[in-house]
């Protein structure tokens, strides 16, 4: 098999799925036109309807119709949300395999990397990326300690996303109220992320990075009344001129987990630009929409690129 680098034409036969779970997402539509322009088959994958088979001396992955899934790459548009470890895991332990024969664009270590709002922060530091202090406990005590220490704190899911499940709490308030708010997340989630609120102009900045390149980026503008700036919170995506800064911070961020495209969260510290996170399966739209540029396409030629360099 071969594909075709950018621009040009792949084998007609190629095979190229796209792993998604919403067909209808702008960002997952955009790769599947991108690949069938260049004359590939394009295949949507959801990873919840594939089934394996294990033996000695076989091992298949197949579909509801019991056809084995013969790829030539796969690219990941999104993985979906698991309702259990067991799910999530075989999810990504599918794209493992894949990984073993195919390229798998992001690697599933970088989905998994940037997923983890905790690990994700472990590796940023190993890679002097500036970043707000964050503290992740299961003890109360210390969680009520990072709040005094904080003053204002951000809280949140380690595997959340979309700025779901986001509270800010101050120091200021009294402490059972604190100390209630912190058992409530605790039954829930098992274990608190906290961060330092860091004060901002009310937005954040989501920039592109495909490969080495920082393509564009968003200013997303927190809705009124909210400090959370996601597009899915009401926010309000505007263009923004990239800075050498952003974009070196950017690309070192996708980097540090692994990811060959990102979308790399931003904000502005009043001591300048601090990391919030890399999103390895990020949104197109809002950047397609304030700035007119289609980042999918970049990504699908990025895709050839690698499937090239790997059957060398
Ligand atoms: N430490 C923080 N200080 C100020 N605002 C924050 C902080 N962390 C997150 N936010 C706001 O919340 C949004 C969502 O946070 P983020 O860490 O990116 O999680 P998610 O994965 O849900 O997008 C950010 O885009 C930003 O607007
Ligand atoms: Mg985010």
């Amino acid at each position: 098999m071969s594909i075709a680098t950018s621009h040009s034409h792949c084998d007609a036969d190629a095979k190229i799925g796209v792993v998604l779970t919403d067909p209808d997402d702008w960002t997952a539509r955009a790769f599947l036109n991108n690949i069938r322009k260049t004359g590939a088959n394009a295949f949507p994958i959801d990873l919840s309807t594939l089934s394996a088979s294990i033996a000695a001396s076989d091992f298949s992955i197949f579909n509801a119709d019991s056809e084995y899934l013969k790829l030539d790459a796969i690219l990941v548009r999104d993985v979906g949300i698991s309702f259990s470890l067991e799910t999530i895991s075989f999810k990504f332990d599918l794209l493992r395999a894949f990984e073993n024969s195919i390229i798998v664009m992001n690697r599933p270590t970088a989905i998994q990397n940037a997923a983890n709002k905790f690990f994700s922060f472990y590796l940023f530091k190993l890679a002097c990326l500036p970043i707000p202090q964050t503290v992740i406990s299961s003890e109360l005590e210390v969680a009520m300690k990072t709040i005094e220490k904080f003053e204002s704190v951000v809280v949140k899911p380690i595997f959340g996303s979309q700025g779901e499940g986001i509270i800010k709490l101050e120091s200021s308030q009294p402490e059972s109220e604190l100390a209630s708010k912190l058992r409530e997340l605790l039954k829930e989630r098992g274990v608190l992320y906290l961060q330092e609120f860091v004060s901002n102009p009310g937005r954040d900045i989501r920039v592109f990075v495909v490969g080495e390149e920082a393509l564009g980026a968003i200013y997303r503008i927190s809705r009124k009344g909210s400090f959370v700036s996601n597009l899915s919170q009401g926010g309000t995506p505007v263009k923004c001129e990239l800075t050498g800064e952003m974009k070196e911070l950017a690309i070192r961020a996708a980097r540090a987990v692994g990811a060959d495209f990102a979308g790399v969260d931003l904000i502005e510290g009043e001591e300048g630009l601090l990391l919030l996170e890399v999103n390895a399966t990020p949104s197109g739209k809002g950047i397609k929409l304030a700035c007119g540029i289609d980042v999918t396409e970049r990504v699908v030629e990025l895709l050839y690129e690698r499937v090239e360099g790997y059957n060398k």
